[in-house]
């Protein structure tokens, strides 16, 4: 399964800032905004495009435009704060969504809430900060993969390699790209070094 760790300086900076523990939740939004943008790109490079005809002040030509529909799907709640800077860059997205809830003391996931459009022979994002046991996505992955997608993505902040190992078992044909593969998980499922609990650090519920 292809793993992809974005090293451009840009998204390490505002990793760093992301992980930082003073820093409140105004600022920890517009960075995981701006972190998104940097994966978000990574991630679509390879979207396919047709010729369009246009013309220029100078010249009629052929030039490429995108030729492909996009679904993508943010794990509530942590990936709501993901989820404008991408449809900031491609506004014709369309958007479902999957509401999962790690039990506080188990790390087991619930889901809670599921609406999602059809995602059959469609390029799809998965999108989630934080990829720790891999619960969360595991679950999100087995619904969307019931549907035939063209190609699934996962789009992450910071990734652990046991969640990393657990998808790449159950979905081979995955892509993650994430902004850090962080060294291990601690004794209660949170990444270490990490950067906490994302939903918490995004809306200021401590
Ligand atoms: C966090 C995070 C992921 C999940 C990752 O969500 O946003 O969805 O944990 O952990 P896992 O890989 O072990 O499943 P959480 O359940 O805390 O809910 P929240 O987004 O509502 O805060
Ligand atoms: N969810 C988080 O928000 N942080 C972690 O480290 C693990 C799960």
């Amino acid at each position: 399964m292809p793993l992809t760790v974005v090293q451009h300086p840009l998204a390490q900076h505002y990793l760093t800032h992301l992980r930082d523990e003073t820093t409140k939740p105004a600022l920890f939004r517009t960075l995981a905004r701006k972190l998104t943008t940097l994966l978000a790109i990574e991630a679509t490079r390879t979207l396919q495009t047709v010729s369009h005809p246009i013309r220029t002040p100078l010249k009629s030509i052929d030039s490429p435009v995108l030729d492909q529909g996009i679904v993508i799907v943010p794990i509530l709640r942590a990936g709501l704060g993901m989820v404008d800077a991408i449809t900031d860059l491609f506004p014709e997205v369309s958007v479902g969504y999957i509401g999962m809830a790690r039990d506080e003391e188990t790390a087991i996931a619930n889901s809670y809430y599921r609406k999602l459009p059809s995602v059959e022979g469609r390029e799809v994002l998965l999108i989630d900060p934080m990829l720790a046991t891999g619960g969360s996505a595991e679950a999100a992955l087995e619904d969307i993969y019931s549907q035939n997608p063209a190609r699934v993505q996962l789009i992450c902040i910071v990734a652990a390699p046991e969640g990393v190992s657990r998808l790449e078992k159950a979905f081979p044909s995955l892509n993650i790209i994430t902004a850090a593969l962080d060294d291990e998980l601690n004794d209660r499922k949170y990444i270490v070094p990490g950067l906490g609990d994302f939903g918490d650090r995004l809306y200021g519920t401590f």
